[in-house]
């Protein structure tokens, strides 16, 4: 059996092609073709009316906090468990990060946390569709309303999922993708901003650029402000998967039905939510071991490295970790299902090109961790 690999990407020659014809053709009047095509195809499919491209979604993430004016002094809610990405952001506007507990079903934002942490200063809620998963959207957005504070989805993680029917990355003043190379669609790295307001994507667009204005005179800067400027290529590449997005996706969920299949029948294990008003499209597979196991993420994770496995730690609750020193005190009591879950939990392999074979070898391989 070949190696397993934890996470890669689903390459045809339609990817090929395209990137070549970038590289031969996208250059001189061309320079941006594929830039403003992935963007402009890539918003109509989330009914968004602007999509801007970014070196990766970290930078969309500060992109549109610097556009919507977080600075010092403000708090901005983020969920415990998520990658930093979706915090540090925050951080680089020397704003502090409020992190809120996760549901112990979705396991994304919980809404009752968010209510309990808002303040005079909380500025925003940065709701984060974990592994594909979807946090009540519904009641963030109606929390973010009655205070008069800026909702943001970081849907990083679920390109293709729905909620209600309506697609994740439409919720919010604005949204992020990640493109990152282990993400379900890939342009090795990249992220997307998607907005609505005309006035908050100009400014996004004159931020990602040097503060240069668009159709203003040459070399002629009106701010100091970033570079976030992507390639074509990449576009290029991100544009020739987007055409493949059902296939990825279908993909995705495909692997997790198969992980779920093999694993039903051992008990007191949970995996990703999807109730029925939700299509997760699963872009890693979760999973927490109930308490009867006895068995936590770090025990998991190199009792199936011994046998060839690889697995990833369900994320640490930002707070506990020594990027964030001191928070942990603060921290713990008040998110305890982050705490909690955290420890039990891990993400199985969510490579594109995993075989039938792989799949049966991971989930034998837990059965016998487990002794099942
Ligand atoms: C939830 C979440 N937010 C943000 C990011 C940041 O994405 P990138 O690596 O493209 O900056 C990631 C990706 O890794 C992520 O999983």
């Amino acid at each position: 059996m070949n190696t397993i690999h934890m996470a890669g990407p689903w390459i045809t020659e339609l990817e090929i092609k395209t990137v070549e014809d970038a590289m031969r053709n996208g250059w001189y009047e061309n320079a941006y073709h594929y830039v403003e095509t992935f963007q402009k195809e890539f918003a109509k499919y989330h009914n968004r009316r602007y999509g801007i491209m970014t070196p990766n979604c970290t930078t969309s993430i500060h992109l549109l906090l610097t556009a919507l004016g977080i600075t010092e002094g403000d708090e901005v809610i983020v969920p415990e468990c998520t990658w930093i990405a979706s915090a540090a952001p925050i951080t680089y506007l020397r704003a502090t990060p409020v992190f809120c507990d996760i549901d112990p079903d979705d396991w994304c934002l919980d809404p009752e946390s968010v209510r309990k942490s808002i303040t005079p200063r909380t500025k925003a809620i940065i709701a984060v569709d974990l592994f594909g998963n979807m946090p009540r959207m519904d009641e963030l957005a109606a929390i973010a309303d009655s205070h008069g504070i800026l909702l943001i989805e970081d849907a990083a993680e679920a390109l293709g999922s729905t909620y209600k029917g309506t697609r994740a990355g439409k919720f919010g003043i604005g949204s992020v993708f990640s493109f990152h190379r282990t993400k379900t669609l890939t342009t090795g790295e990249g992220g997307m901003l998607l907005l609505d307001d005309e006035k908050l994507y100009e400014r996004c667009m004159v931020l990602r650029d040097h503060g240069r204005r668009a159709g203003g005179p040459a070399y002629f800067n009106f701010e100091v402000t970033y570079k976030y400027m992507p390639f074509n290529v990449q576009a290029a590449l991100g544009y020739a998967q987007f055409q493949r997005l059902d296939e990825l996706v279908g993909r995705k969920r495909e692997i997790f039905r198969m992980y779920t299949e093999r694993l039903a029948g051992i008990e007191d294990l949970q995996f990703n939510a999807e109730p029925d008003h939700i299509v997760n499209s699963v872009w890693v597979t979760g999973v927490v071991f109930g308490k009867s196991h006895n068995m936590t993420k770090l025990d998991a994770m190199k009792k199936l490295n011994e046998v060839g496995i690889p697995s990833r730690p369900f994320f640490y609750p930002l707070s506990s970790l020594p990027a964030y020193p001191g928070c942990e005190e603060r921290y713990r009591e008040r998110n305890p299902v982050s705490y909690d879950i955290s420890v039990r939990g891990i993400n199985l392999s969510c490579a594109m090109n995993l075989t039938e074979e792989q799949i049966d070898a991971i989930c034998n391989g837990i059965r016998t961790i487990l002794g099942r």
